[in-house]
């Protein structure tokens, strides 16, 4: 069942945002992506003193995912909020949606903003980037 999987997933969000290293923001955001085949990755945020090497929980997903196999994905859940507070709806920022066009149908991938487990809203890819850039699309060759 979808529900129960997308219920699944946001409980995997909130294990691994646990797992944040945020000293410098004391934001901690958790994401749990599922690919095509319903296996799924988990990924936290993990800061840097040097500020611009941070990256996301969403792309610590993506980027597990990626590295063991995985190219298709159906969706991802994101929970996020700062640290030892209740966690509000949280959307991607915009180098982790380039990383989700790079990968992802922007019709067909689902982006869920998770607060609890009962408390949810479902957009889809191209909601947050409707004209994405995908080089692939611009190759002459
Ligand atoms: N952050 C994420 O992990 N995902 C987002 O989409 C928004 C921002 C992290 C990066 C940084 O560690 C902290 O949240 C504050 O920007």
């Amino acid at each position: 069942m979808e529900k129960e999987k997308i219920e699944k997933m946001i409980e995997q969000a909130f294990a691994v945002r646990e797992q944040s290293y945020a000293p410098y923001s004391g934001f901690s955001v958790g994401a749990c992506l599922e690919t095509a085949d319903g296996k799924l990755y988990t990924g936290c945020n993990i800061e840097n003193g040097s500020y611009g090497a941070t990256n996301c929980g969403e792309r610590t997903a993506i980027y597990k995912a990626v590295s063991e196999g995985n190219q298709s994905f159906q969706r991802i859940v994101i929970v996020g909020g700062a640290k030892e507070k209740k966690v509000d709806y949280c959307p991607p920022c915009g180098i982790c949606l380039q990383v989700m066009v790079e990968f992802c149908d922007p019709e067909l991938f689902e982006v869920i903003l998770a607060k609890s487990k009962e408390e949810y809203r479902i957009y889809l890819l191209k909601d947050f980037l409707p004209l994405g850039f995908r080089l692939e699309k611009w190759r002459l060759i």
